[in-house]
């Protein structure tokens, strides 16, 4: 590892950008809904279940399944399922497994800002601590998640929601997966779960996707999502982007036919 490595690993990346600054609880003036208020050892007075958690599902005690508006609240944790994955908030012992994601050209080479691939599990481990120290600073609905297969617990990617500069008007989500996982589906099914959970608890109206015009596997995930194409731009990270949307109201019709809604839900 290089020294310069070891001393600012983050600023290398190029993803501590997106961090809120240390000690600063809600850096951004946005106007999006405050975060629900939370009383330590209290549960939310009247949490709503998002959607279904399916029967047998695993739920630790220091994560809610079907409260994960809690993300924003005392503890801080989010999880999430589809069929096949399970969403949760990163932890520092996914290191070793993250640097198949973000140590792999073929996947940094297609992320903005631009980064150089973290191919140390000591690296990694860092930023990971960096990303759960972040999390709670987090406005609702942005933050940065773990993508795991839930039959087998192997972490298969990354998932983000996050501010884009420089106006910090527009959020955008943003997928990683790692390469043996390309190809079966992951980032779109984990997507729209993800998306779900922010259209309905996040109160936004629209949300964006960015990537490089060559990067074919991201654009059509962009458009499996349901997004639609809207320009293409240099304002974000001095980088040439494809910008894609979806609105809330879009996503909600197209997903009501997939997921109706269970008895009970409101
Ligand atoms: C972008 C990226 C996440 C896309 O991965 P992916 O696996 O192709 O994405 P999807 O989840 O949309 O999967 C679609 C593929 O799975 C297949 N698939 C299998 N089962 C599927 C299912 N149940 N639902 C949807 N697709 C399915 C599709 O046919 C498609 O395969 P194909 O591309 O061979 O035609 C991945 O290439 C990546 O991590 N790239 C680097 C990072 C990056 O570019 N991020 C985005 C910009 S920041």
């Amino acid at each position: 590892m290089s020294p310069e490595r070891t001393e600012s690993p983050l600023g290398r990346s190029g993803w501590a950008g997106d961090l809120p600054p240390p000690g600063s609880p809600r850096p951004w003036p946005r106007a999006f809904p405050p975060p629900k208020a939370a009383v330590a050892g209290q549960r939310s007075p009247s949490p709503r279940s998002l959607w279904p958690v399916p029967s047998g599902t695993r739920c630790s005690p220091r994560t809610s399944c079907r409260h994960p508006v809690r993300a924003y609240a005392e503890e801080v944790t989010l999880t999430l399922e589809s069929d096949r994955l399970l969403i949760r908030d990163w932890e520092e012992a996914d290191a070793e497994a993250a640097v198949e994601i973000y140590g792999s050209a073929d996947v940094a080479q297609w992320l903005s800002p631009a980064i150089e691939r973290i191919d140390e599990v000591a690296t990694m481990k860092r930023v990971l601590a960096a990303w759960v120290e972040a999390q709670p600073n987090f406005v609702l609905p942005a933050g940065r998640w773990a993508v795991l297969r839930k039959d087998t617990n192997e972490l298969v990617g990354g998932l983000l929601i996050r501010l884009l500069p420089p106006y910090e008007e527009d959020l955008e989500i943003g997928w990683q997966l790692k390469p043996s996982a390309w190809g079966y589906g992951y980032a779109t099914e984990a997507s729209r779960t993800l998306m779900r959970w922010a259209f309905t608890e996040g109160g936004i109206d629209e949300l964006f996707a960015v990537a490089r015009p060559h990067n074919e596997r991201a654009l059509a995930t962009a458009g499996r999502l349901g997004m639609e194409w809207v320009g293409e731009t240099d304002k974000y990270y001095g980088l040439n982007l494809q910008v894609y949307r979806i609105r809330a109201g879009d996503f909600k019709a197209e997903d009501a036919k997939e997921h109706p809604p269970a008895p009970g839900d409101d």
